[in-house]
């Protein structure tokens, strides 16, 4: 059988600019205690004037124990493709920490084309493994085919925090690369089309660290007016297009995006009592979709983890023999792949940072140049969706920044590919309407009053007929404000325009 070993010793199998893969998908399923120890190595390097740092590719954002520790101890080489750890994002905006930020469904991909060069360790979190190599991974799947198959070394983490019943969520599949690939055969988001466990080459385990440390997930904050708000102007919008026969009346596959507005926004999707229960095809499965699954309002939930908060993850392994038949974990290059996305015609809605008034929306960069979190599985769903939505309120920081703006400060998702911006004000349908059209159906439904006549007053600057009537010089006028006095509500366009 396999090694069993201290998370230090495990620590030791990995070298100083080692490319290292990690396993889960946010802080679901992620490796904790392995990850810690090599963050404790990492700072009794650097105390010996010795360098040591390792390159990290994750599925999604991890836990604290991962991103956290190895950030505070200065040991991140690159890390790529999306991360929310306060330390880490930290690091990244201090020029400590090479960061990329890609398409999640690309990840897999990324790595199996090299470029990121050679993967010398995996580690794997798993609930259950076999002498043969079959592995029940946790919470979350990531990109652990991908990284276990290529990795010259795999690490396991026996996670006991996990039931070994969990075998049966997971459906591991992953495609050939060009020019043998082939279409997903996913039909629907039940269709299951690989294996329940990840069979790996027991060959390469140098070692199994036991541990029952819990996944890292939060507690979603309390709905506020806003929050509760949107989630209702969402649902009303996709009820009254269900009337209008735009929606098919059986409704379509439903995709959410991560963090608290995405959370109200089901929770009102299954308030509604004019949607009927739905099915969902995303990414990652929060807390609002198991509440809805006990309902009935939710039949059935594909998607790359399970991030819920530790309260609803008992519930669920308290009852699994009802969530296996109603949930499937993914590898994310399924979970989010465009093929099938399109394919399914996914209603996917996710939150923005901010949006301009033609339709062009920023998801990752605050004022342009710091980065939030990542892109994560955004681009993969709004690209290729039906009706992609994106939802944020009008204002942020207490009312001193617009979440509208004459021009993003950092473009993730762009006017082609943006069907509708929802705040707690209203909606802005922009399917079928000209720049101009866009820009005003948006500053009427959406934008603060504060605000209002300060972006009324933009679209006047431009006298001409062009078709995007942009007035460059004053275009960021708003971020410069705000760079200036804290406070985008003190912009004055004749400050830019004499
Ligand atoms: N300018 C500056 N800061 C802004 C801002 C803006 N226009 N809009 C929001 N923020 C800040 C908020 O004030 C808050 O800051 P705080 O943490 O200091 O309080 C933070 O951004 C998060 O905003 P919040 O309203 O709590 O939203 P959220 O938890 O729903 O997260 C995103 C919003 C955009 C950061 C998050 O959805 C994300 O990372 N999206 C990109 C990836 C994605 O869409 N994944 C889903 C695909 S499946």
């Amino acid at each position: 059988m396999f090694k069993i070993v201290s998370a230090e010793e495990a620590a030791s199998f990995i070298n100083n600019g080692d490319n290292v893969g990690f396993s889960g998908f946010t802080a679901a399923g992620a490796p904790k205690v392995v990850p810690t120890a090599l963050a404790r190595r990492a700072k009794a390097e650097h105390d010996k004037g010795k360098p040591f740092k390792i390159g990290m590719m994750t599925g999604a954002s991890t836990g604290d124990s991962l991103d956290g520790e190895l950030a505070r101890a200065d040991a991140v080489k690159f890390r790529t493709p999306y991360q929310s750890t306060s330390d880490l994002r930290g690091a990244i905006n201090r020029g400590h920490a090479p960061y990329f930020d890609q398409h999640l469904s690309h990840m897999a991909q990324e790595v199996r084309y090299g470029s990121f060069g050679k993967l010398d360790v995996a580690i794997i979190e798993a609930a259950d493994i076999t002498e043969d190599g079959e592995i029940v991974l946790t919470s979350g799947v990531g990109i652990s085919p991908t990284i276990a198959r290529l990795a010259e070394k795999i690490i396991i983490e026996l996670n006991h925090q996990h039931p070994k019943e969990l075998k049966g969520f997971h459906d591991i599949y992953e495609v050939q690369d060009p020019p043998y690939r082939r279409e997903i055969p996913i039909y629907k988001p039940s269709d299951r089309i690989g294996s329940p466990v990840l069979k790996v080459d027991s060959a390469k385990i140098v070692c199994v660290v036991e541990t029952k440390r819990p996944d890292e997930v939060g507690a979603f904050t309390p709905l506020d007016e806003v929050t509760k708000q949107i989630g209702d102007n969402v649902a009303n919008f996709l009820a009254a297009q269900i009337k209008e026969g735009r929606i098919p009346a059986s409704f379509l596959p439903i995709q959410s995006g991560v963090g608290n507005i995405a959370n109200a926004v089901l929770g009102a999707l299954g308030d509604n009592k004019d949607i009927p229960p739905f099915e969902m095809y995303t990414e990652v499965i929060q807390d609002a979709v198991i509440g809805l699954m006990k309902e009935g309002n939710v039949k059935f939930a594909s998607g790359c983890s399970l991030t819920v908060s530790p309260a609803v993850l008992e519930t669920v392994y308290a009852d699994l023999p009802f969530f296996k038949e109603r949930i499937v974990l993914r590898p994310q290059e399924i979970s989010n792949n465009p093929e099938i996305v399109r394919r399914l015609g996914l209603i996917t809605i996710n939150t923005a940072i901010e949006a301009d008034i033609f339709g062009n929306v920023n998801s990752t960069h605050v004022v342009g140049t710091k980065m939030m979190n990542g892109i994560g599985g955004s681009g993969d769903f709004t690209r290729n969706a039906y009706i992609s939505i994106f939802t944020t309120p009008s204002v942020a920081k207490g009312g001193a920044i617009s979440a509208f703006v004459p021009m993003v400060s950092h473009i993730d998702h762009n006017e082609h590919s943006v069907k509708v911006l929802i705040s707690e004000y209203g909606v802005a349908d922009l399917r079928g309407k000209s720049p101009i059209q866009r820009a005003e159906t948006i500053i009427e439904n959406c934008v603060h009053s504060d605000y209002k006549q300060l972006l009324w007053d933009y679209l006047k600057l431009n006298t001409s007929k062009h078709h995007t009537p942009h007035t460059l010089v004053a275009s960021f006028g708003m971020h410069d404000q705000f760079n200036k006095s804290g406070d985008m509500r003190k912009t004055s366009w004749s400050d830019y325009v004499k």
